[in-house]
């Protein structure tokens, strides 16, 4: 299936995820089919298409005659015989449970035609697991949508362990037509790029704060103010939501071993306590009354090197194990998450020798494993690699 081929596709799931794939789908003019557990969910996954594209219509970024058109290209089921019967493409956003997606993965193989390729939208989850289900193991790989869809630039696509080239190629050059940047995750490893890179420098930060080298204001204030990146890592975790946070520690702790090792002192207690974040109105912070301030006059309590130090080595990992390059995941970071620049560009910068020995320094402060410089940064530095001012480093 190539991307010029693909005319019609099932979303699956129309929740926060679903509806909003829904709707960049039929804005970009394909045929779609929304598949939910009943009724009154698809009739409000529609409903919030209908008011985005109204804001659309409102803000004169589209016509009004393209938002019916939108809306006119999107149908409701809650059969996947009916939905699947003549899709080209179908991408699978119900939630992150790996036996829910096994069921979703094997009954879309048995109602979708043998040439359709199945996606998921899964944050953490194996896509070599999910193609087991079905006969077509070659057409079925991630594709990563950022929250909301339809104004996040990138899309994650990720290669099962049977996943063909192809695969990846129409889903890399649908992204394109939808107008995203894909970045391509070229191993099924957990946490993909952006969401392993993130994990690193939260972690650091949360352990920092655990032993009382900094306060949480105040590692938000450096991140943000010194550092330049739009939000701090508490600030962050909140916004994205602690018990996906949590969850995804957990996966990557399970993955990668001690060098994701998590600070339960942290972050149990207000997950127990089902103090989530925004959503929930308290997390690291209140948000009851709106975002939280982050005083300025506490710029310089945290070192923010410790973050792009962690960032780097993580990414240094993923080349190393040959998952990514340089730059996607640096265009990850900065399109998925807005950084000011990738790690890999920071590194170059900065020199790749300096990095290693900030790793090497909190290493033999700390002994923890997620300081312990990746073999990787470690040959490259040894071999005069060592950013711009040698005129090799990851670049
Ligand atoms: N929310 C995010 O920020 C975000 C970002 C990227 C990826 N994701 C991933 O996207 C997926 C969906 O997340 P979400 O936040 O949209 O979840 P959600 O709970 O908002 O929506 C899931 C939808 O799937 C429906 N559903 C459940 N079982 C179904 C089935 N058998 N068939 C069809 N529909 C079914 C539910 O009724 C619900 O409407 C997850 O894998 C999540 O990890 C989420």
């Amino acid at each position: 299936m190539t991307a010029e081929k693909l005319k019609k596709v099932a979303i699956v799931g129309s929740g926060a995820m679903g509806h909003g794939i829904a709707e960049l789908l039929a804005m970009t003019g394909y045929e779609v089919v929304m598949i939910d557990i009943n009724g009154e969910l698809l009739q409000k996954g529609k409903e919030k298409i209908k008011w985005s594209l109204d804001k659309f219509v409102e803000k004169k970024r589209i016509r009004k005659e393209d938002a019916d058109a939108t809306l006119a290209r999107i149908s409701t089921t809650t059969s996947y015989e009916q939905a699947g019967r003549d899709i080209d493409l179908a991408i699978e956003a119900v939630p992150e449970n790996m036996e829910l997606k096994k069921k979703v993965f094997s009954t879309l193989d048995s109602v979708a035609p043998p040439n359709a390729i199945l996606a998921s939208n899964t944050s953490t989850l194996s896509i070599t697991e999910m193609g087991k289900t079905t006969k077509r193991p070659d057409k079925v790989a991630g594709m990563h949508f950022f929250n909301p869809p339809i104004m996040m630039a990138l899309i994650e696509v990720i290669k099962g362990d049977s996943t063909s080239q192809e695969t990846i190629n129409t889903l890399a050059e649908l992204a394109k037509k939808l107008g995203k940047t894909p970045i391509i995750v070229r191993k099924d490893v957990r946490g993909f790029i952006v969401n392993r890179v993130l994990g690193a420098v939260f972690n650091e930060a949360f352990w920092a704060y655990q032993r009382k080298e900094a306060t949480m204001e105040g590692i938000d204030a450096s991140v943000k103010y010194t550092g330049g990146f739009p939000m701090g890592w508490f600030e962050l975790a909140d916004f994205v939501g602690l018990d996906i946070a949590y969850d995804v520690g957990n996966i990557l702790y399970q993955a990668y071993g001690e060098r994701f090792k998590p600070c339960v002192e942290v972050i149990d207690p207000l997950i127990k306590e089902k103090k989530f974040g925004q959503k929930t109105g308290v997390g690291f912070y209140d948000w009851t009354k709106g975002r939280p301030r982050i005083p300025f006059n506490l710029l310089d309590e945290y070192d923010v090197d410790r973050s792009w130090a962690v960032a780097v080595n993580e990414a240094a990992w993923l080349i190393h194990d040959d998952a990514a390059n340089p730059a996607d995941i640096d265009t990850g970071m900065k399109l998925g998450t807005y950084w000011p620049q990738g790690p890999c560009e920071y590194a170059d910068r900065t020199g790749l020798d300096i990095v290693l020995n900030k790793l090497k320094e909190l290493h033999a402060k700390y002994n923890m494993e997620m300081y312990k410089p990746c073999p990787l940064l470690e040959e490259y530095v040894s071999k005069g690699r060592t950013g711009k001012k040698a005129g090799r480093g990851f670049y």
